[in-house]
């Protein structure tokens, strides 16, 4: 048995007292309070939730296991207060077969310390060239994409699409036209055609890290015309940073940074419920690889042990979001959208739990960071809501001494 005390969960908007006593994998007990001589943890002052939900990570294995490997990457994921994660397939091998989907899910099953859904790709090696074996490949993924690069070859993604609706899953989209690449019209310009595709094969559809004013329109819209089908996450670094705050190689990604206005739509859509979720985009890289002149760094920053603080610090504690908005971007959205099985704190089901010191600031500095690649902007920033403890089907994996 495990006692959760003195914690504090949301309800209707609020946060209210409870404790929760925890046997074996699942919840036995909440309520207002609860008193059991087994293992407890204090959980005063914290903010206690389901285990949150990153449906955009990048864990490097197999492949490029100098920048991340499942074990790190899930890892500093239950540091962040993750209980589940779906890693991208820029890989190598790609997961575009079974065979090769196979050789990731070995893995997953040998060292996750969380729950991990791969994600298989849209097109054989990413090349947009020819399209992946998607049946060979529907039952053991939740969605497809091709991240890194953007799906230009529209009837492949159209066939894509039909195979999606047919097996319920989800492709993904780093929605980028390989013309206009980086700039705001690069995004926009495919997120206008890929909506209508969305549209006509009305599978569903999910647009990775939205990062301009027009995509947010785009995607509002056809939202307001009850394509239910058509989703889209933000990233925190979108929501807060702007590209006159570049420093160096640590705060380049793909999108990239952009100007204000785009930042305030980003937001915009993060507090209209336009954004259905936040993802973090973690994409780990060596020093050598980010710790060049910034024209060489490579794309990406980590991001899975800092979204949660970020969003809490400066969305909820400043009362641009709500409590049940937080709960609904971290944990009910993509549990729903991404049909992984839903998560609440209640009885009977599974005990994945985050518990987030909102009362206390953390500097956040480069000692901490669990995960291999240490490529943040966000080292010095003092935050509310770092996780403090996490747990996965009951047991404690991550603890803060
Ligand atoms: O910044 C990025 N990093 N954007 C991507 O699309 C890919 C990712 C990576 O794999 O590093
Ligand atoms: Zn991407
Ligand atoms: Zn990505």
């Amino acid at each position: 048995m495990l006692l959760i005390k003195n914690g504090s969960i949301v309800k209707n908007n609020q946060l209210i007292k409870k404790d929760i006593l925890i046997e074996d994998d699942l919840i036995k007990e909440v309520a207002d309070e609860i008193n059991f001589d087994c293992e407890t943890i204090d959980a005063k002052g914290c903010l206690v939730m389901p285990g949150a939900v990153d449906v955009h990570v990048h864990f490097r294995e197999p492949g490029f296991e100098k920048k991340e490997t499942i074990l790190t990457g899930t890892k500093a994921a239950a540091k962040g207060g993750f209980t589940a994660v779906m890693p991208m397939p820029n890989l190598n091998p790609f997961p575009d077969c079974y065979e090769n989907l196979k050789v990731e899910m070995d893995i997953i099953n040998k060292d996750s310390v969380i729950d991990c859904y791969p994600y298989a790709t849209v097109t054989v090696a990413e090349k947009d060239e020819k399209m992946a074996d998607i049946n060979g490949v529907a039952k053991y993924v939740k969605a497809i994409t091709d991240d890194g690069r953007g799906v230009n070859s529209l009837d492949i993604l159209k066939h894509a699409c039909y195979l999606a609706k047919k097996y319920n899953i989800i492709v993904a989209s780093h929605a980028e036209d390989n013309v206009y690449k980086y700039d705001p019209k690069g995004e926009y310009v495919a997120v206008k055609r890929e909506i209508e595709i969305a549209k006509e094969t009305m599978c569903k559809y999910h647009f990775c890290h939205m990062s301009t004013k027009e995509s947010f329109e785009y995607i509002k819209k056809a939202k307001a015309d009850g394509y239910k089908n058509i989703t889209c996450e933000v990233a925190p670094h979108h929501l807060l940073l702007s590209s006159d705050m570049i420093k160096d190689g640590n705060w380049k990604m793909n999108p990239p940074l952009r100007s204000k206005d785009d930042v305030n739509a980003t937001v915009n859509a993060l507090i209209d419920g336009t954004a259905d979720m936040v993802a973090s985009d973690h994409a780990p890289h060596t020093k050598e690889e980010k710790e060049v002149e910034y024209s060489k760094a490579l794309n990406g920053i980590i991001g899975i042990e800092t979204s949660i603080p970020l969003i809490y610090t400066y969305f909820v504690k400043t009362n641009k979001i709500s409590l049940d908005r937080f709960m609904d971007l971290f944990v009910y959205n993509p549990n729903r959208i991404f049909n992984l099985g839903n998560r609440y704190l209640e009885k009977g089901y599974v005990a994945d739990i985050a518990i987030l010191d909102i009362s206390n600031l953390h500097k956040y500095s480069v000692d901490e960071i669990v995960s291999k690649g240490k490529n943040t902007p966000f080292i010095g920033y003092e935050l509310y809501g770092f996780n403090k403890c996490t747990i996965k089907d009951g047991k404690i994996i991550y603890k803060v001494n």
